[in-house]
């Protein structure tokens, strides 16, 4: 399982959020580009329409993939409390092969993007990764040198960390409140419910810049 929350932000505070992110984390960021394949099989035979997702990462010297399912979100009083999602997740490494594979297996193209950006992977009462990243997508089949911005000057952030049925609730709780650090910058929330970018977020970003992020916390 995994628990999720995500927000954007404008690209004129993504610097100003890379410098709060640094003081947190204490650790340096991952440059991504990540090239992602969405796929859908076709439902047939009583079979149920299924989703995957096969992500290359551009970033490698020498590239690596991999295929993600993202399974359902808990339901029930008890996920409705908590401010974070928690979802099932499988993720697995596959050679290059796997995209044939899955053509093989019946799963059909629907949309690919390429997500440019960086990433944050540190340890603040769970493994969190906090990712940044502009969402493009491409004119031409697999041009990753061709992408276009999806929603130009907004980026997605997404903070996710991994988790089991035994210890969500303090997975969730570790994620909502490092979430606080970065609220006067962006609000994070459920997937599904994202709301807007912050309105305090230009006044964060000003004094982020100008202190080097090391004051406001
Ligand atoms: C929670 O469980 C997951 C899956 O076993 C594990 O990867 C993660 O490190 C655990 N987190 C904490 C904070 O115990
Ligand atoms: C979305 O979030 C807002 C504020 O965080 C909340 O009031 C609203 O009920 C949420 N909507 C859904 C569908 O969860």
């Amino acid at each position: 399982m995994e628990c999720v929350v995500e927000g954007i932000i404008e690209t004129q505070h993504v610097e100003a959020l890379e410098i709060l992110l640094q003081g947190l984390c204490g650790v340096h960021r991952d440059r991504l580009r990540i090239h992602e394949l969405c796929l859908k099989s076709v439902p047939n035979l009583g079979l149920v329409a299924s989703e995957l997702r096969l992500l290359c990462d551009l970033e490698q010297s020498e590239p690596t993939w991999t295929v993600r399912h993202i399974g359902g979100a808990m339901k029930g009083a008890g996920a409705d409390q908590i401010s974070v999602l928690v979802r099932n997740m499988v993720e697995s490494k596959v050679s290059k092969k796997a995209l044939r594979l899955f053509y093989a297996l019946g799963y059909k193209l629907d949309h690919e993007l390429l997500r440019v950006g960086f990433a944050f992977n540190f340890h603040r009462g769970a493994q969190i990764r906090v990712s940044v990243s502009s969402v493009n997508k491409m004119l031409k089949l697999h041009a990753t040198d061709e992408a276009v911005p999806l929603t130009p000057g907004i980026q997605l952030v997404e903070v996710t960390a991994s988790a089991s049925s035994e210890n969500y609730t303090e997975v969730a709780a570790a994620v909502s409140s490092f979430c606080e650090y970065l609220a006067p910058l962006l609000h994070l929330s459920k997937p599904s419910n994202s709301t807007g970018v912050v309105p305090t977020a230009a006044a964060a970003s000003a004094s982020l810049m100008s202190d080097g992020g090391g004051t406001t916390l």
